[in-house]
Protein backbone atom coordinates (compact mmCIF):
# COMPACT_ATOMS: atom_id res chain seq x y z
CA UNK A 1 0.00 0.00 0.00
CA UNK A 2 1.11 4.03 -0.64
CA UNK A 3 1.68 5.91 1.73
CA UNK A 4 -0.72 8.99 2.58
CA UNK A 5 -1.39 10.88 -0.51
CA UNK A 6 -3.87 14.20 -0.95
CA UNK A 7 -4.85 14.15 -3.78
CA UNK A 8 -7.00 17.44 -5.50
CA UNK A 9 -9.93 16.48 -7.70
CA UNK A 10 -11.12 18.67 -10.29
CA UNK A 11 -14.59 18.64 -11.83
CA UNK A 12 -18.01 17.41 -10.66
CA UNK A 13 -19.73 15.66 -12.84
CA UNK A 14 -20.60 11.55 -13.04
CA UNK A 15 -17.11 11.41 -14.12
CA UNK A 16 -15.56 12.84 -11.42
CA UNK A 17 -17.63 10.76 -9.12
CA UNK A 18 -16.87 7.85 -10.32
CA UNK A 19 -12.67 8.83 -9.91
CA UNK A 20 -13.19 10.26 -6.55
CA UNK A 21 -14.75 6.56 -5.92
CA UNK A 22 -12.06 4.55 -7.00
CA UNK A 23 -9.38 6.85 -5.27
CA UNK A 24 -10.98 7.11 -1.91
CA UNK A 25 -11.33 2.74 -2.31
CA UNK A 26 -7.37 3.25 -1.30
CA UNK A 27 -7.27 4.35 2.33
CA UNK A 28 -3.80 5.67 1.60
CA UNK A 29 -5.88 8.56 -0.25
CA UNK A 30 -6.87 12.02 1.53
CA UNK A 31 -9.41 13.77 -1.61
CA UNK A 32 -10.12 17.06 -2.21
CA UNK A 33 -12.19 18.23 -4.53
CA UNK A 34 -13.37 21.32 -6.67
CA UNK A 35 -15.76 22.17 -9.10
CA UNK A 36 -18.61 24.73 -10.01
CA UNK A 37 -21.25 22.82 -8.86
CA UNK A 38 -21.60 20.97 -5.65
CA UNK A 39 -21.95 17.50 -6.15
CA UNK A 40 -22.98 15.89 -3.03
CA UNK A 41 -21.35 12.00 -4.17
CA UNK A 42 -17.82 14.02 -4.25
CA UNK A 43 -18.51 16.04 -1.13
CA UNK A 44 -19.16 12.96 0.75
CA UNK A 45 -15.65 11.45 -0.18
CA UNK A 46 -13.69 14.07 0.13
CA UNK A 47 -12.26 15.59 3.46
CA UNK A 48 -14.12 19.19 2.02
CA UNK A 49 -15.47 20.56 -1.27
CA UNK A 50 -14.69 23.94 -2.56
CA UNK A 51 -16.59 25.26 -5.17
CA UNK A 52 -13.98 27.03 -7.59
CA UNK A 53 -14.58 26.99 -11.57
CA UNK A 54 -13.09 24.53 -12.68
CA UNK A 55 -11.39 26.87 -15.52
CA UNK A 56 -10.28 29.19 -12.73
CA UNK A 57 -6.66 28.20 -13.20
CA UNK A 58 -5.24 30.43 -10.30
CA UNK A 59 -7.76 29.68 -7.77
CA UNK A 60 -7.29 25.98 -8.25
CA UNK A 61 -3.60 26.68 -7.49
CA UNK A 62 -4.23 28.18 -4.66
CA UNK A 63 -6.73 25.47 -3.09
CA UNK A 64 -3.97 23.00 -4.15
CA UNK A 65 -0.98 25.15 -2.31
CA UNK A 66 -3.62 25.09 0.65
CA UNK A 67 -4.32 21.37 1.17
CA UNK A 68 -0.66 20.85 0.17
CA UNK A 69 -1.68 18.24 -2.92
CA UNK A 70 0.81 15.61 -3.80
CA UNK A 71 -0.50 15.29 -6.34
CA UNK A 72 -3.89 16.27 -9.14
CA UNK A 73 -6.44 14.57 -11.23
CA UNK A 74 -8.24 16.98 -13.62
CA UNK A 75 -11.59 15.64 -15.07
CA UNK A 76 -13.45 17.90 -17.87
CA UNK A 77 -11.50 18.77 -20.82
CA UNK A 78 -12.37 22.69 -20.55
CA UNK A 79 -10.15 22.61 -17.29
CA UNK A 80 -7.11 21.09 -19.80
CA UNK A 81 -8.27 23.74 -22.62
CA UNK A 82 -7.83 26.85 -19.55
CA UNK A 83 -4.00 25.53 -19.03
CA UNK A 84 -5.05 24.47 -15.31
CA UNK A 85 -3.05 21.36 -15.85
CA UNK A 86 0.13 23.53 -16.92
CA UNK A 87 -0.56 25.91 -13.65
CA UNK A 88 -0.82 23.32 -11.03
CA UNK A 89 2.41 21.21 -12.72
CA UNK A 90 4.38 24.95 -12.13
CA UNK A 91 3.37 25.57 -8.89
CA UNK A 92 5.10 21.71 -8.05
CA UNK A 93 1.82 19.82 -8.16
CA UNK A 94 2.52 16.71 -10.67
CA UNK A 95 -1.00 16.71 -12.66
CA UNK A 96 -2.68 13.19 -14.28
CA UNK A 97 -3.46 15.69 -17.29
CA UNK A 98 -1.93 16.79 -20.16
CA UNK A 99 -1.09 20.31 -19.97
CA UNK A 100 -2.86 22.65 -22.39
CA UNK A 101 -0.83 22.68 -25.52
CA UNK A 102 -0.56 18.24 -25.41
CA UNK A 103 -4.61 18.60 -25.17
CA UNK A 104 -5.01 20.06 -28.55
CA UNK A 105 -5.31 16.69 -29.49
CA UNK A 106 -8.79 16.90 -28.23
CA UNK A 107 -9.11 20.28 -28.31
CA UNK A 108 -8.43 21.51 -31.40
CA UNK A 109 -9.87 18.61 -34.25
CA UNK A 110 -7.83 20.60 -37.08
CA UNK A 111 -4.74 19.79 -35.17
CA UNK A 112 -5.74 16.29 -34.10
CA UNK A 113 -6.39 15.41 -37.58
CA UNK A 114 -3.28 17.18 -39.14
CA UNK A 115 -1.54 15.63 -36.25
CA UNK A 116 -2.53 11.99 -37.23
CA UNK A 117 -1.52 12.78 -40.37
CA UNK A 118 2.03 13.78 -40.20
CA UNK A 119 2.68 10.93 -37.95
CA UNK A 120 1.14 8.75 -39.65
CA UNK A 121 -0.96 7.57 -37.09
CA UNK A 122 -3.31 4.84 -38.45
CA UNK A 123 -7.04 5.11 -38.57
CA UNK A 124 -7.18 8.67 -39.88
CA UNK A 125 -10.51 9.48 -42.02
CA UNK A 126 -9.77 11.30 -45.17
CA UNK A 127 -9.92 15.14 -44.00
CA UNK A 128 -9.78 18.75 -45.19
CA UNK A 129 -9.09 22.10 -43.08
CA UNK A 130 -10.62 25.14 -43.64
CA UNK A 131 -11.08 28.65 -42.46
CA UNK A 132 -13.33 30.60 -45.10
CA UNK A 133 -16.87 28.78 -45.14
CA UNK A 134 -17.35 29.99 -48.55
CA UNK A 135 -14.10 27.43 -49.24
CA UNK A 136 -15.60 24.59 -47.05
CA UNK A 137 -19.05 24.96 -49.18
CA UNK A 138 -17.58 24.64 -52.39
CA UNK A 139 -16.03 21.41 -51.06
CA UNK A 140 -19.22 19.98 -49.59
CA UNK A 141 -20.56 20.56 -53.35
CA UNK A 142 -17.44 19.08 -54.83
CA UNK A 143 -16.70 15.72 -52.61
CA UNK A 144 -17.51 12.69 -53.77
CA UNK A 145 -19.62 10.58 -50.80
CA UNK A 146 -21.06 11.94 -47.25
CA UNK A 147 -18.93 14.09 -44.96
CA UNK A 148 -18.70 14.87 -41.27
CA UNK A 149 -18.63 18.39 -40.70
CA UNK A 150 -16.93 19.50 -37.48
CA UNK A 151 -16.07 23.11 -36.09
CA UNK A 152 -12.42 22.41 -34.71
CA UNK A 153 -13.09 23.93 -30.99
CA UNK A 154 -14.97 22.55 -28.09
CA UNK A 155 -18.62 21.89 -28.44
CA UNK A 156 -19.30 19.42 -25.84
CA UNK A 157 -19.89 16.50 -28.56
CA UNK A 158 -22.84 18.63 -29.99
CA UNK A 159 -20.89 20.69 -33.11
CA UNK A 160 -21.03 17.69 -35.44
CA UNK A 161 -23.00 17.51 -38.07
CA UNK A 162 -22.72 13.84 -40.13
CA UNK A 163 -24.18 14.54 -44.11
CA UNK A 164 -26.24 11.46 -44.44
CA UNK A 165 -27.02 11.05 -41.47
CA UNK A 166 -28.28 13.67 -39.37
CA UNK A 167 -28.26 16.56 -42.14
CA UNK A 168 -28.17 16.99 -46.22
CA UNK A 169 -25.42 19.01 -48.20
CA UNK A 170 -28.08 21.56 -47.96
CA UNK A 171 -28.18 21.68 -44.33
CA UNK A 172 -24.78 21.59 -43.79
CA UNK A 173 -24.08 24.38 -45.61
CA UNK A 174 -26.60 26.41 -43.78
CA UNK A 175 -25.55 25.09 -40.59
CA UNK A 176 -21.95 26.06 -41.65
CA UNK A 177 -22.99 29.88 -43.03
CA UNK A 178 -25.37 30.33 -40.02
CA UNK A 179 -22.44 29.71 -37.36
CA UNK A 180 -18.99 30.86 -39.95
CA UNK A 181 -16.86 29.39 -37.55
CA UNK A 182 -12.70 30.25 -37.34
CA UNK A 183 -11.41 26.75 -38.54
CA UNK A 184 -13.75 23.56 -39.55
CA UNK A 185 -12.99 20.13 -40.05
CA UNK A 186 -14.36 18.50 -43.18
CA UNK A 187 -14.21 14.61 -43.17
CA UNK A 188 -14.98 11.55 -44.53
CA UNK A 189 -18.30 9.74 -43.43
CA UNK A 190 -17.27 7.17 -41.24
CA UNK A 191 -20.44 3.69 -41.12
CA UNK A 192 -19.77 1.37 -38.81
CA UNK A 193 -20.47 0.84 -34.59
CA UNK A 194 -18.67 3.43 -32.70
CA UNK A 195 -16.82 2.64 -29.21
CA UNK A 196 -14.46 4.11 -26.89
CA UNK A 197 -11.02 2.62 -25.94
CA UNK A 198 -9.10 4.76 -23.09
CA UNK A 199 -5.66 4.30 -21.65
CA UNK A 200 -3.92 5.43 -18.82
CA UNK A 201 -0.60 7.39 -20.21
CA UNK A 202 2.62 8.77 -19.06
CA UNK A 203 6.03 7.99 -18.86
CA UNK A 204 5.79 6.61 -21.96
CA UNK A 205 3.48 3.74 -21.05
CA UNK A 206 -0.16 2.93 -21.80
CA UNK A 207 -2.17 0.45 -20.31
CA UNK A 208 -5.45 0.29 -22.07
CA UNK A 209 -8.54 -0.59 -20.46
CA UNK A 210 -11.89 -2.67 -21.62
CA UNK A 211 -13.74 -1.02 -24.57
CA UNK A 212 -17.34 0.66 -24.38
CA UNK A 213 -19.94 1.52 -26.41
CA UNK A 214 -21.71 5.41 -25.35
CA UNK A 215 -24.88 6.29 -26.44
CA UNK A 216 -24.48 9.88 -28.03
CA UNK A 217 -27.54 10.73 -29.66
CA UNK A 218 -30.77 11.86 -26.95
CA UNK A 219 -33.53 9.37 -27.30
CA UNK A 220 -33.70 5.91 -27.57
CA UNK A 221 -33.43 4.05 -31.01
CA UNK A 222 -30.22 6.46 -31.45
CA UNK A 223 -33.00 9.66 -33.06
CA UNK A 224 -32.75 13.14 -31.92
CA UNK A 225 -29.63 15.59 -31.46
CA UNK A 226 -26.61 14.59 -29.93
CA UNK A 227 -25.60 14.93 -26.23
CA UNK A 228 -22.40 14.26 -24.18
CA UNK A 229 -23.46 10.36 -23.89
CA UNK A 230 -26.99 9.16 -22.34
CA UNK A 231 -25.76 6.07 -21.68
CA UNK A 232 -22.67 3.18 -22.02
CA UNK A 233 -21.68 -0.06 -22.04
CA UNK A 234 -18.82 -2.80 -21.34
CA UNK A 235 -18.28 -6.61 -21.57
CA UNK A 236 -16.72 -8.82 -19.55
CA UNK A 237 -14.16 -9.07 -22.15
CA UNK A 238 -11.76 -6.01 -22.99
CA UNK A 239 -14.06 -6.51 -26.52
CA UNK A 240 -17.71 -5.46 -26.84
CA UNK A 241 -20.12 -8.01 -28.37
CA UNK A 242 -20.18 -6.60 -32.21
CA UNK A 243 -15.86 -6.46 -32.03
CA UNK A 244 -13.80 -9.52 -32.28
CA UNK A 245 -10.34 -9.24 -29.99
CA UNK A 246 -8.46 -8.22 -33.08
CA UNK A 247 -10.66 -5.30 -33.77
CA UNK A 248 -10.21 -4.11 -30.04
CA UNK A 249 -5.81 -5.07 -30.63
CA UNK A 250 -6.05 -2.78 -33.42
CA UNK A 251 -8.08 0.04 -31.54
CA UNK A 252 -5.00 -0.08 -28.73
CA UNK A 253 -2.27 -0.03 -31.23
CA UNK A 254 -3.82 3.08 -32.67
CA UNK A 255 -2.99 4.48 -28.92
CA UNK A 256 0.47 2.96 -28.47
CA UNK A 257 1.19 4.83 -32.36
CA UNK A 258 -0.03 8.26 -30.69
CA UNK A 259 2.04 7.67 -27.55
CA UNK A 260 4.70 7.20 -29.69
CA UNK A 261 4.43 10.38 -31.02
CA UNK A 262 3.28 11.94 -28.15
CA UNK A 263 6.20 10.71 -25.64
CA UNK A 264 5.60 13.62 -22.79
CA UNK A 265 1.85 12.84 -22.47
CA UNK A 266 0.25 12.12 -19.43
CA UNK A 267 -3.09 11.57 -18.33
CA UNK A 268 -5.52 9.36 -19.68
CA UNK A 269 -5.94 8.99 -23.27
CA UNK A 270 -9.31 8.03 -24.81
CA UNK A 271 -9.74 6.91 -28.45
CA UNK A 272 -13.30 7.31 -30.03
CA UNK A 273 -13.30 4.71 -33.15
CA UNK A 274 -15.52 4.01 -35.61
CA UNK A 275 -15.59 -0.14 -36.13
CA UNK A 276 -15.75 -0.19 -39.92
CA UNK A 277 -15.66 -3.09 -42.45
CA UNK A 278 -11.97 -1.79 -43.25
CA UNK A 279 -11.15 -2.03 -39.07
CA UNK A 280 -11.06 0.70 -36.58
CA UNK A 281 -11.11 4.24 -37.25
CA UNK A 282 -10.63 7.35 -35.19
CA UNK A 283 -13.41 9.97 -34.74
CA UNK A 284 -11.68 12.16 -32.07
CA UNK A 285 -8.97 11.57 -29.54
CA UNK A 286 -10.27 13.24 -25.50
CA UNK A 287 -7.59 13.84 -23.18
CA UNK A 288 -9.30 12.88 -20.50
CA UNK A 289 -11.43 10.01 -18.98
CA UNK A 290 -15.08 9.89 -20.93
CA UNK A 291 -18.25 10.65 -19.17
CA UNK A 292 -19.78 8.40 -18.90
CA UNK A 293 -17.44 6.28 -19.72
CA UNK A 294 -15.42 6.54 -16.66
CA UNK A 295 -18.23 5.23 -14.60
CA UNK A 296 -17.99 1.85 -16.50
CA UNK A 297 -14.41 1.58 -16.47
CA UNK A 298 -13.25 2.83 -12.54
CA UNK A 299 -15.81 0.26 -10.82
CA UNK A 300 -14.48 -2.89 -12.88
CA UNK A 301 -10.47 -1.45 -12.02
CA UNK A 302 -9.09 -3.65 -9.47
CA UNK A 303 -5.52 -1.92 -9.45
CA UNK A 304 -5.59 0.65 -7.18
CA UNK A 305 -6.60 4.57 -9.10
CA UNK A 306 -4.41 6.07 -6.44
CA UNK A 307 -1.21 3.50 -7.30
CA UNK A 308 -1.71 4.58 -11.39
CA UNK A 309 -1.65 8.13 -10.23
CA UNK A 310 1.24 7.42 -8.10
CA UNK A 311 3.49 5.76 -10.47
CA UNK A 312 2.86 8.56 -13.26
CA UNK A 313 4.15 11.08 -10.77
CA UNK A 314 7.43 9.09 -9.58
CA UNK A 315 8.46 8.65 -12.71
CA UNK A 316 7.97 5.16 -12.77
CA UNK A 317 6.52 2.48 -14.86
CA UNK A 318 2.79 2.72 -14.66
CA UNK A 319 1.24 -0.85 -12.89
CA UNK A 320 -0.10 -3.62 -14.91
CA UNK A 321 -3.96 -2.71 -14.39
CA UNK A 322 -6.38 -5.75 -12.78
CA UNK A 323 -10.01 -5.99 -13.86
CA UNK A 324 -13.05 -7.96 -12.56
CA UNK A 325 -14.14 -9.10 -15.71
CA UNK A 326 -17.32 -8.32 -15.55
CA UNK A 327 -20.06 -6.01 -17.66
CA UNK A 328 -21.36 -3.09 -16.88
CA UNK A 329 -24.08 -0.44 -17.77
CA UNK A 330 -24.70 2.70 -17.27
CA UNK A 331 -27.76 4.96 -17.78
CA UNK A 332 -28.01 8.64 -17.61
CA UNK A 333 -30.79 10.66 -15.73
CA UNK A 334 -30.67 14.07 -17.56
CA UNK A 335 -33.28 17.02 -17.11
CA UNK A 336 -36.72 17.43 -19.43
CA UNK A 337 -35.62 19.24 -22.24
CA UNK A 338 -32.04 18.03 -21.97
CA UNK A 339 -29.87 18.67 -24.45
CA UNK A 340 -31.97 21.34 -26.54
CA UNK A 341 -33.87 23.49 -23.46
CA UNK A 342 -32.98 21.90 -20.71
CA UNK A 343 -35.01 22.36 -17.61
CA UNK A 344 -32.51 23.72 -15.08
CA UNK A 345 -33.14 25.03 -11.47
CA UNK A 346 -35.58 22.07 -11.19
CA UNK A 347 -35.75 20.60 -7.69
CA UNK A 348 -35.13 16.56 -7.95
CA UNK A 349 -35.11 13.58 -5.61
CA UNK A 350 -32.86 11.04 -5.45
CA UNK A 351 -33.81 8.10 -3.91
CA UNK A 352 -30.36 6.57 -2.91
CA UNK A 353 -32.17 3.34 -1.18
CA UNK A 354 -33.63 2.22 -4.33
CA UNK A 355 -29.81 2.01 -5.23
CA UNK A 356 -28.83 0.14 -2.40
CA UNK A 357 -31.78 -2.21 -3.13
CA UNK A 358 -30.94 -3.07 -6.29
CA UNK A 359 -27.35 -3.73 -5.35
CA UNK A 360 -28.63 -6.12 -2.74
CA UNK A 361 -30.33 -8.73 -5.38
CA UNK A 362 -28.36 -11.92 -5.72
CA UNK A 363 -26.66 -11.40 -8.68
CA UNK A 364 -24.59 -8.27 -9.74
CA UNK A 365 -24.32 -4.58 -8.10
CA UNK A 366 -25.42 -1.30 -8.86
CA UNK A 367 -23.84 2.16 -8.05
CA UNK A 368 -25.15 5.72 -8.28
CA UNK A 369 -23.16 8.54 -9.36
CA UNK A 370 -24.07 12.04 -9.36
CA UNK A 371 -23.44 14.54 -11.83
CA UNK A 372 -24.24 18.15 -12.66
CA UNK A 373 -26.82 18.38 -10.49
CA UNK A 374 -26.30 21.07 -7.27
CA UNK A 375 -26.75 20.43 -3.42
CA UNK A 376 -28.22 23.22 -1.88
CA UNK A 377 -29.46 23.33 1.40
CA UNK A 378 -32.99 22.66 1.40
CA UNK A 379 -32.04 19.89 -1.29
CA UNK A 380 -31.05 18.60 -4.81
CA UNK A 381 -31.20 20.79 -8.35
CA UNK A 382 -30.86 20.30 -11.66
CA UNK A 383 -28.33 22.37 -13.67
CA UNK A 384 -28.66 22.59 -17.53
CA UNK A 385 -26.39 18.86 -18.22
CA UNK A 386 -26.92 15.42 -17.30
CA UNK A 387 -28.07 14.92 -13.73
CA UNK A 388 -27.04 11.23 -12.28
CA UNK A 389 -26.49 7.92 -13.32
CA UNK A 390 -26.71 4.36 -12.40
CA UNK A 391 -24.32 1.60 -13.45
CA UNK A 392 -25.46 -1.92 -12.96
CA UNK A 393 -22.24 -4.35 -12.84
CA UNK A 394 -22.55 -8.52 -13.49
CA UNK A 395 -21.18 -11.05 -15.11
CA UNK A 396 -23.23 -10.66 -18.22
CA UNK A 397 -24.22 -6.99 -20.22
CA UNK A 398 -27.86 -8.76 -19.86
CA UNK A 399 -27.60 -8.76 -15.82
CA UNK A 400 -25.86 -5.49 -15.54
CA UNK A 401 -28.86 -3.95 -17.54
CA UNK A 402 -31.63 -5.19 -14.94
CA UNK A 403 -29.50 -4.10 -12.31
CA UNK A 404 -29.34 -0.54 -14.08
CA UNK A 405 -32.47 -0.42 -14.33
CA UNK A 406 -33.80 -1.68 -10.60
CA UNK A 407 -31.24 1.28 -9.58
CA UNK A 408 -33.04 3.68 -11.99
CA UNK A 409 -36.82 4.15 -9.33
CA UNK A 410 -34.01 6.21 -7.89
CA UNK A 411 -34.95 9.14 -10.61
CA UNK A 412 -37.74 11.14 -9.68
CA UNK A 413 -39.89 13.60 -11.52
CA UNK A 414 -38.41 16.41 -14.05
CA UNK A 415 -35.80 13.66 -15.44
CA UNK A 416 -35.14 11.10 -18.94
CA UNK A 417 -33.94 7.84 -19.81
CA UNK A 418 -32.54 6.00 -22.24
CA UNK A 419 -34.03 2.67 -21.22
CA UNK A 420 -33.08 0.97 -24.34
CA UNK A 421 -29.00 1.43 -23.37
CA UNK A 422 -28.02 -2.37 -22.83
CA UNK A 423 -30.87 -3.96 -23.87
CA UNK A 424 -30.87 -7.19 -25.85
CA UNK A 425 -32.18 -6.00 -28.58
CA UNK A 426 -30.03 -2.92 -29.13
CA UNK A 427 -26.71 -5.25 -28.53
CA UNK A 428 -28.31 -7.60 -31.75
CA UNK A 429 -29.09 -4.97 -33.75
CA UNK A 430 -25.24 -3.36 -33.39
CA UNK A 431 -24.10 -7.52 -33.85
CA UNK A 432 -26.39 -7.52 -37.24
CA UNK A 433 -25.13 -4.14 -38.31
CA UNK A 434 -21.44 -4.94 -38.36
CA UNK A 435 -21.98 -8.51 -39.61
CA UNK A 436 -23.58 -6.62 -42.43
CA UNK A 437 -21.19 -4.56 -43.08
CA UNK A 438 -18.36 -6.76 -43.22
CA UNK A 439 -20.57 -8.52 -45.41
CA UNK A 440 -21.18 -11.54 -43.07
P1 LIG B 1 -17.03 14.18 -31.90
O1 LIG B 1 -17.38 15.51 -31.27
O2 LIG B 1 -15.85 14.24 -32.80
O3 LIG B 1 -17.04 13.06 -30.91
O4 LIG B 1 -18.25 13.83 -32.83
C1 LIG B 1 -19.53 13.60 -32.29
C2 LIG B 1 -20.15 12.44 -33.01
O5 LIG B 1 -20.26 12.75 -34.41
C3 LIG B 1 -19.35 11.16 -32.97
O6 LIG B 1 -19.54 10.43 -31.82
C4 LIG B 1 -19.88 10.45 -34.20
O7 LIG B 1 -21.10 9.84 -33.91
C5 LIG B 1 -20.10 11.57 -35.15
N1 LIG B 1 -18.94 11.69 -36.05
C6 LIG B 1 -17.83 12.43 -35.87
N2 LIG B 1 -16.97 12.28 -36.90
C7 LIG B 1 -17.56 11.41 -37.75
C8 LIG B 1 -17.18 10.84 -39.01
N3 LIG B 1 -16.02 11.15 -39.62
N4 LIG B 1 -18.05 9.98 -39.59
C9 LIG B 1 -19.23 9.66 -39.01
N5 LIG B 1 -19.63 10.16 -37.82
C10 LIG B 1 -18.82 11.03 -37.21
N1 LIG C 1 -18.83 10.28 -23.67
C1 LIG C 1 -18.14 11.11 -24.55
C2 LIG C 1 -17.17 12.02 -23.94
O1 LIG C 1 -16.88 11.96 -22.76
O2 LIG C 1 -16.64 12.84 -24.65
Amino acid sequence: MSDSETVLLVGGGGREHAIARALTADPACDLYACASNRNPGIASLAARFETIAETAAADVVDYATDVDADLAVIGPESALEAGVADALDEAGVYTFGPNADAARIETDKAFQREFMDSASIPGCPDFAVFEDTAAACEYIDAYDGDLAVKPAGLTGGKGVKVIGDQVSPEEAKTYLREHDYDRVVLEERLVGEEFTVQAFVANGDVRPTPAIQDHKRAYEGDEGPNTGGMGSYSDAAPELPFMTAQDYADAVEILEATVEALPEYKGVLYGQFMLTADGPKVVEFNARFGDPEAMNTLPVLDTSLLDVLTAARDGASLPQLAFAGQATVCKYAVPDGYPTDPDSGAKIAVDEDSVDAAAAGSDGDALLFYASVDERSDGLYTTTSRSFAVVGIADSIAVAEQRAEDALAAAGDGLRVRHDVGKPELLQRRIDHMADLRGE
